[in-house]
Order: C-alpha cells, then sequence, then structure tokens
C-alpha cells in the first residue's frame, strides 16, 4: 500500500472472533494497514481474545458509544448487527465497510470490488458494502472481458466451501469427519447449521429456496454482480452447491459474449485481468487448497464451448475468507487511506 500522507486510523472489528474477523485482523496487519488504536467486538457471550502486533485483546458486545470512537469500523458479524449501527455511525461521518449481506443492494451504497468500481468510493459514502464471496471469483475472472466483449449470459455451478458458513460450519464439519473416522460409516447427522451432513457429501442448497426455486446464495450472485458491473441486462443462472472442502469457492462457469473473439484473445484478456491468476496449461488448475490464503482469483481450463457459438468455458477459484470478505474489505480500507477519502 503507497501512501503520501502518515495518517493512523482508528480501527474497531465487530465480528473479531469469527472466520472472515480473524482474517481480517491478520491482514491488517500483515498489510501494514496504518492502525492506531483498534478495538475488537464479539456477541458479548464469550471472552475471546484477539492478537494484533503482539498486543492481546478481549472482545467486548458493540455499543454505538463504544464504535463512534473510531474512524473506521469493519462489520464482519450478522446483518442484524450491521443494520443496528452501521447507517447511524455513517450519518455521524464514521467510515464503516460492511461485509453482510444488509446493504448490498441498496441504491445508495456502493457495492465494491476494488479492482473493478473503486471508485464509487467517494468522501460522501461512509458506508460502503464487499459483496457474497461466490459471486468474487467470476466478478474479477470475467471484467475485462465483460468490458471489451460485453458478456450477455452466464450459466454458473458453485462448489463452495464450509467456512463460507461461518465457524459453527467448521465444528460440525469436524465432528461428521470424527464420526466417520469413529465409526467407518458416512454421518448422517441432523445439524441446525446444514441441511444435510456435509462430510463425504455434498448439496445443492446454499441459503433457503424462492417461490420459483432459487436459493438466496443464487438470487445474490445475479443481483449483485449485476449491480458491480453496471449490467442491468445481464443473463445470470447458477446452481449453487456446498461441497466438503474448508476454504475455498470454485466456480465452472460458461461465459457467452456480444462481440467475436477468438481463444487466444481470452487469453490475453484474461491474462492482464486485474487481481487475477490465469493459468493457460489446463493442467496447472488450481484447485480450493492451492487458492487457500492467496489474495488473488484463479482460472484456468479455458476452452470454446460445444453448445454455443460466441461461448466459453472457464474453471474458477478464490479464497472465500480472504478475496471473497476479509482482503476486500480490508482492500477498500486501503482505497479509502491512500485517497485521503476520510
Ligand atoms: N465466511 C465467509 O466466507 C464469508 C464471506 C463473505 C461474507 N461473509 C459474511 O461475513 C459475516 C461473518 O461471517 P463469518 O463466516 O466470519 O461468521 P462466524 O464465523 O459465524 O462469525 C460471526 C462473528 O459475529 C459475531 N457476532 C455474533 N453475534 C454478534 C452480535 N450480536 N454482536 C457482535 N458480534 C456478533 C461472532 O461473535 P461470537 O464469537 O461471540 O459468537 C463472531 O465474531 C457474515 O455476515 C457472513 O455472511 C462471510
Amino acid at each position: 500500500m503507497v501512501r503520501i500522507n502518515t495518517k493512523k486510523y482508528n480501527i474497531a472489528v465487530v465480528g473479531a472472533s469469527g472466520l472472515v474477523g480473524r482474517e481480517l485482523v491478520f491482514l491488517l496487519e500483515k498489510r501494514k494497514f496504518p492502525v492506531g488504536k483498534i478495538s475488537f467486538f464479539n456477541s458479548g457471550k464469550k471472552n475471546t481474545a484477539i492478537n494484533f502486533r503482539n498486543n492481546k485483546y478481549i472482545c467486548k458486545a458493540p455499543s454505538l458509544k463504544e464504535l463512534k470512537k473510531s474512524d473506521m469500523v469493519f462489520f464482519v458479524s450478522a446483518e442484524r448487527v450491521s443494520a443496528r449501527f452501521a447507517k447511524k455511525l455513517a450519518d455521524a461521518g464514521i467510515c464503516c465497510i460492511d461485509e453482510t449481506s444488509q446493504f448490498r443492494l441498496d441504491r445508495n451504497i456502493p457495492l465494491v470490488i476494488p479492482e473493478i468500481n473503486a471508485s464509487d468510493i467517494t468522501v460522501s459514502k461512509k458506508l460502503i458494502s464487499g459483496p457474497n464471496c461466490t459471486l468474487m471469483g467470476a466478478a474479477v475472472a470475467l471484467y475485462e472481458i465483460h468490458k471489451k466483449l460485453k458478456i450477455k449470459e452466464l450459466r454458473i455451478s458453485t462448489y463452495q466451501a464450509v467456512s463460507g458458513a461461518g465457524k459453527a460450519a467448521i465444528d460440525q464439519f469436524n465432528k461428521e469427519l470424527r464420526y466417520y473416522v469413529k465409526t467407518g460409516k458416512a454421518p448422517n447427522i441432523k445439524s441446525k447449521v446444514f441441511p444435510r451432513a456435509i462430510a463425504l457429501n455434498l448439496f445443492p442448497q446454499v441459503g433457503s429456496f424462492d417461490e420459483n426455486g432459487h436459493s438466496s446464495e443464487e438470487n445474490k450472485i445475479k443481483l449483485e454482480l449485476k449491480k458491480i458491473w453496471k449490467a442491468p441486462s445481464l443473463k445470470i443462472s447458477s446452481t449453487t452447491v456446498r461441497a466438503p472442502v474448508l476454504r475455498g469457492h470454485s466456480l465452472s462457469v460458461w461465459v457467452k459474449t456480444d462481440k467475436k473473439w477468438t481463444i487466444k484473445k481470452i487469453e490475453n484478456l484474461l491474462l492482464k485481468t486485474k487481481g487475477l491468476k490465469f493459468f493457460k496449461n489446463p493442467y496447472d488448475y488450481p484447485t480450493p487448497l492451492n487458492a487457500a490464503k492467496t489474495f488473488k482469483v484463479m482460472a484456468s481450463r479455458l476452452r470454446k464451448s460445444r453448445t454455443s457459438s460466441k461461448e466459453f468455458q472457464l474453471w474458477i477459484v478464490s479464497d472465500n475468507l480472504y478475496k471473497g470478505a476479509a482482503l476486500n474489505s480490508v482492500q477498500i480500507a486501503e482505497y479509502i487511506a491512500v485517497n485521503n477519502l476520510i
């Protein structure tokens, strides 16, 4: 991060003890974000300790009074918590970066992936949303192609990691794996976290279904991607699947463009796409294990589709906890700091 001024920002992290929160705290330190004072909040039900720059802090329940002491507040907890505090803080001039889905579709609130639409962040916008972690891979990987060749239709199948559903989901996954190791039988455990067993299994349900049979995750992909790309006429359909993977969401995408192209042209566009590492050799395809704790979206297996002209297929993987959540929030904060927006 390159800055000219030496200003430091007082930071609050709401949800610091969660999966995204812990990564966010780690990345603030690793990327040397100019932090002055820092405070950490959780549900207040546990005295969870958080380490930051060799100091130990105890999380507490958030209050408006406490949060108002900050210049910048990261919300990485639950929609209801963002709903309770974020707009009030933004009205008081405090910069809020919200990783929950609470405000993502609000017309007045920018939904930002810095590689794509950082310029939507302005001095007057004090509340900024980060998008859903599943669409992140497609949004970043295909943006340059969309700009040059206008993507008309996108069809997506997802293979989503357990960590996308938070720390309770990881606990559930571990419990089911232990059951298998102990009994040698596939688990068929009922849980509050998932609709089916997740270990040695997968299921085509992320969120709840609407009256037309689309899941809430499938609706988020469609609505949020159209907003970020400013592409109201783009057609997007998807099937979202939870897979027994710890970390990293994978996407299989079919992409139909308006303009003609050659595979060479698509390759060249992918190679110069910001935030993307593209592997030309199909045997170099990335997996969730390759993508874990990496900053870039990864893609490979580019090929012309056999079913439709002007359509190609691509395999995309990204770390849902880094680029899909914590890293994107930190990049938003870095953009604000570099451009002196607060
Ligand atoms: N996981 C992902 O890949 C991902 C990606 C993009 C966006 N998101 C979004 O990011 C948010 C956090 O996700 P996560 O996966 O980190 O969830 P998580 O592991 O379940 O963590 C939730 C965090 O919220 C805190 N919390 C719960 N109730 C609270 C309250 N009333 N006041 C303050 N803090 C409260 C929890 O504190 P305790 O420790 O006290 O329970 C914990 O720190 C969610 O909105 C999620 O949709 C997640």
